[in-house]
């Protein structure tokens, strides 16, 4: 079957290492099942495998790819929830120590099948496009836990997201634009601000600007480059929530604003099942859709690596195999 997959990790230069060819069918374990995959989308995470973070040689080759959107064994439209939890675990899963995503420890969904846990397959309703429906498992569940399990903040409270054009990022406006938040975003060219604010931000700044006020809730996905914005831009007892270090995990931590100011620094990492539940329900609901920058056939994967890597997303990138 068509698969795009890495086979020897690339630290420096990512894209020489990213393979579209040909691979074997999914092996099945008792318990789960093929999906037939009809979208995926591309997330920093595969990026971050072809450098080979996460995902050491020994486990190699392996394909990419770790939410999908396509046809059960029955020809059920179904959404794969991205979170693999170890055998016999109960109860929320992004909290199992051995929990995996797909193409960490098992192949992932950028082919033309997948193998999947049974547990992990939800309905897909009509309303939502495969593609759609695609971008929702890992991005747009991120972003759902950060904002609505992990924050602690209510509607009507101001929350800066930084970063303008990615995935998680254009998520965490559209969902929290929904939901009532006032939503600040900061972004790195004049486009991406203009394109957030198309989007539903309240306020877009230059990456760094000192805002006008302080906010309550940070969302991050940056790291080391917006770090120190993120801690001196909340007011007293502000919290960020942080589910990913893009340009690096070890900005100075600036522990005395954190203990002087009383701020909260909480982790968020994917969503649960019912979770993902809740936002599927959300997008059926309220008519927010995922925010799609380009569709393209799992043939033309590089161009989609490419744009990522090179920081010109306008939202989410789907492949259709
Ligand atoms: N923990 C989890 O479960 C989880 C789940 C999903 C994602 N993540 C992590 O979250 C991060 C984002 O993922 P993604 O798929 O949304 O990636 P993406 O689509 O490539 O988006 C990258 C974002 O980072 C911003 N950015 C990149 N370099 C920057 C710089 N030098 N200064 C300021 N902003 C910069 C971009 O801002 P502009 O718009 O201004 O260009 C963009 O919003 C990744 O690190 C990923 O691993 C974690």
């Amino acid at each position: 079957m068509r698969a795009v997959f890495v086979s020897s990790p690339s630290p420096d230069d990512p894209l020489s290492v990213l393979e579209v060819g040909e691979r074997p069918e999914p092996e099945v374990p008792d318990g789960w099942t093929t999906v037939q995959v009809r979208a995926v989308s591309l997330n920093h995470h595969d990026l971050f495998s072809l450098r080979g973070v996460g995902l050491p040689q020994e486990r190699m080759p392996m394909v990419l790819g770790t939410d999908a959107a396509g046809l059960d064994e029955d020809g059920n439209e179904v959404v794969v929830h991205g979170v693999v939890a170890s055998p016999g675990w109960t109860g929320d899963e992004t909290l199992d120590p051995k929990r995996t995503l797909f193409s960490e420890l098992y192949q992932g969904t950028m082919a033309e099948r997948v193998a999947v846990p049974r547990r992990n397959l939800l309905p897909k309703p009509a309303e939502l496009s495969f593609a759609e429906a695609a971008c929702l498992p890992t991005a747009w569940l991120t972003a759902y836990r950060m904002l609505f399990v992990r924050s602690g903040l209510r509607p009507g409270q101001t929350v800066l997201v930084q970063g303008a054009s990615g995935g998680v990022a254009t998520a965490l406006v559209v969902l929290g634009r929904a939901a009532g938040f006032r939503v600040w975003v900061t972004g790195r060219s004049e486009e991406k601000r203009a394109a957030a604010l198309e989007l539903g931000a309240d306020r877009a700044f230059e990456t760094g600007a000192r805002l006008p006020e302080r906010v309550d809730g940070v969302m991050e996905t940056v790291g080391k480059a917006t770090w120190g914005h993120s801690v001196k831009s909340l007011k007293p007892g502000g919290v960020i929530v942080t589910s990913g270090a893009t340009t690096g995990f070890d900005p100075s931590a600036e522990l005395n604003r954190v203990f002087f100011t009383q701020l909260s620094v909480v982790g968020s990492t994917m969503g649960t099942r019912e979770e993902l539940e809740s936002l599927v329900q959300m997008c059926r609901v309220s008519g927010v859709r995922p925010v799609i920058d380009v569709e393209l056939p799992l043939d033309q994967a590089r161009e989609g690596f490419a744009r990522m890597l090179e920081g010109r997303t306008a939202g989410k990138i789907v492949f259709t195999p």
